[in-house]
């Protein structure tokens, strides 16, 4: 029997699998309720019934085949009886044509609907953990995010769609298959009944044993692998050589591919058990059937059109049985999954639109700027990154904030967009609590231009209507030219309309900067608050973001994370911090009258500034 043979070998592929310990302790972590799972899959009912009754109707359709099969032989060919020879083939094939039909209807739906349901979680994930705070993304590992949304969900779709499917058709075909059977003859089932356990505990014992010499090959490999990464990359060989490492990188290297010859053979040998294995059963338990029905003290007058109709339902029992006696293992990597997600589903939105928002007109605010005995510490943080810091920024006004790296001022500036709330104390925009704003009217009011600019990949126009959806090309064009980036976009191939961003042109560090700075002129926000670069910029361009700058500071209350003396010095009101502390505050002469911090940090720049010149 090497067509059941093959058969088996793609079921036993998957039996004799544990469930894996880190799903385990993922569903112990965060248990998932029935309810909430059964709750995605409510608005598909109708065609998931469907599915069910498919799949049974397929079950049930087969089972005609062992009938008809007996039909031909104990009748229409000992008789020669063609018209129902040619009845039986036909039905034959219209079993087979039946299945295969119900069989793509069924895995359209499914898929279908496993698709949907992907779909809609996917979404949700994404939009809730758009919503999270800029603190999670720096907590989360990188890549975590990534992974979570893209491979959990993904895998959502196979692995719950082919658990539930194949549960069904599993659990209807052993079902109707040992009915037919007990149908057919009750002497042969007895026996099945004996031969059966004993052969599936071997098939599984033998198939788990290969699992456990392949997962620990894999292993080996991929040591291997990094191994060979590490040692023959230019870094990896620098360091072996600096450091003389070399002969012992050498010597691990051969330990471990020592240790994959060993297990190369063994799991070699392994794979070639499971198939003996696997043609002994398949080929021993019908032998059996056959002595069985032969022997006269067993066979109880059985027709040979009987006995063969039996010993092929027997073949078609093994898959989906082994297929029921690992449901547990697909369930519980399936339910892992859902707790994976619905865990980023119930994250909290710890910076989240408030419950009763504060009207505000974005068009009317004046924007005054006020940071009211303002505390700031990090969730992981030793010390306070800011304390009680007082300052107000009168509207349309500019302050610069210095201070040495480390005091807090990026901190502070990112109080005023909400990317971080402060702990202690408040931030008010014209006297409103910016906690008590609608984000969307926040963020029309406060603009951000930061250090790090981050262009999306698409064209440049689609860049900059990233700000703005609804700005005309004239718009586009005056933002850019006052941002001082028209003449670059305008000098590319293919002007505004270049892919720029992840895998498109490449923009230099300030053309960058400007791209931004239009990008925030285009938003037109009241407040504005601008990281200055630190790194240095050549005097050209360094003038050109400067003029961009400006453009954009004009009427408007911005404040300033100043690292250039000339914006400090022309800035309305400095702040000082140190150590998250507002160290001295005030204007450019008064602040060097005092002959402080401030005096001192503006002396360093200048000569600086004049051996730089
Ligand atoms: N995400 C974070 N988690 C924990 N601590 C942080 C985090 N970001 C900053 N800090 C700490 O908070 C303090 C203030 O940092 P901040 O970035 O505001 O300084 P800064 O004045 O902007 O410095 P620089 O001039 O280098 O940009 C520092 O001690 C820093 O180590
Ligand atoms: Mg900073």
């Amino acid at each position: 029997m090497t067509g059941g043979g093959g058969r088996g070998g793609g079921g036993g592929g998957n039996s004799g699998r544990r469930p894996d310990p880190a799903d385990l302790a993922q569903l112990e972590r965060s248990p998932v309720r029935w309810g909430r799972v059964a709750a995605l899959f409510r608005p598909f009912r109708g065609q998931l019934a469907v599915v069910v009754a498919l799949i049974v109707a397929s079950s049930a359709v087969a089972l005609a085949t062992p009938f008809l099969i007996r039909l031909v032989i104990d009748e229409a060919i000992p008789e020669q009886d063609v018209p129902l020879l040619l009845w039986a083939v036909g039905g034959m094939l219209a079993v087979t044509v039946v299945t295969a039909v119900f069989g793509v209807v069924q895995t359209w739906m499914s898929t279908t609907v496993g698709q949907r349901v992907m779909h809609g979680l996917r979404t949700a994930v994404f939009t809730h953990l758009q919503r999270q705070s800029l603190g999670f993304f720096t907590r989360t590992k990188g890549g975590e995010v990534q992974s979570r949304l893209m491979n959990d969900i993904g895998s959502m779709q196979s692995v719950v769609t082919s658990t539930a499917t194949s549960f069904a058709s599993s659990a209807t075909t052993v079902i109707g298959t040992a009915v037919a059977m007990v149908v057919l003859s009750w002497r042969l089932s007895l026996l099945s009944l004996i031969v059966l356990p004993p052969a599936i505990w071997l098939t599984r014992r033998v198939a788990r044993m290969r699992r456990t010499i392949t997962a620990q090959r894999q292993r080996h490999l991929s040591d291997l692998h990094s191994q060979v990464e590490e040692g023959l990359s230019v870094s990896g060989v620098l360091l072996g050589k600096t450091l003389g490492a070399g002969p012992v990188q050498s010597q691990r290297f051969a330990g471990t591919s020592e240790f994959l010859v060993d297990l190369e053979v063994r799991s070699q040998l392994a794979g070639r058990w499971r198939m003996a294995t696997m043609s002994v059963v398949f080929a021993g338990i019908p032998a059996l059937i056959y002595l069985a029905a032969g022997l006269p003290a067993t066979s109880g007058g059985m027709t040979i059109g009987t006995l063969v109709a039996f010993t092929t339902l027997q073949g078609a029992l093994f898959r989906p049985l082994m297929q029921l006696l690992d449901i547990g293992v697909s369930l519980t990597a399936s339910m892992a999954l859902f707790s994976r997600v619905f865990e980023y589903l119930d994250l909290p939105v710890d910076i989240d639109d408030p419950a009763h928002p504060v009207p505000v007109d974005p068009a009317r605010v004046r924007g005054e700027v006020r940071f009211e005995h303002v505390g700031f510490r990090y969730p992981d943080g030793v010390r306070p990154a800011l304390d009680d810091v007082d300052v107000t920024v009168p509207a349309g006004s500019t302050l610069a904030l210095v201070g040495e790296t480390g005091s807090g001022k990026s901190t502070l500036a990112s109080l005023v967009a909400r990317l971080n709330d402060p702990t202690t104390g408040r931030v008010l925009v014209d006297g409103v609590d910016v906690r008590d704003m609608r984000l969307a009217d926040l963020a029309r009011v406060v603009g951000v231009v930061s250090q790090e600019t981050y262009l999306l990949h698409g064209t440049v126009r689609e860049n900059l209507l990233h700000a703005k959806p609804d700005a005309t090309d004239a718009e586009l064009v005056d933002a850019a030219r006052r941002a001082q980036v028209h003449h670059v976009i305008a000098a590319l191939p293919d002007g505004y309309d270049t892919v720029v961003g992840a895998r498109g042109h490449r923009f230099s560090g300030g053309e960058k900067q400007r791209l931004a700075i239009a990008r925030t002129l285009l938003r037109d926000p009241r407040v504005l608050v601008l990281d200055e670069a630190t790194s240095a910029l050549d005097n050209e361009t360094e003038r050109a973001v400067q003029a961009a700058l400006d453009e954009a500071a004009r009427g408007r209350t911005t404040i300033t994370i100043a690292h250039r003396l000339s914006t400090v010095r022309d800035a309305d009101r400095i702040v000082v911090l140190d150590a998250g502390r507002v160290a001295e505050q005030g204007a450019h002469e008064e602040l060097l009258a005092l002959g402080g911090r401030y005096a001192r940090l503006a002396g360093l720049a200048q000569r600086d500034a004049a051996l730089a010149g």
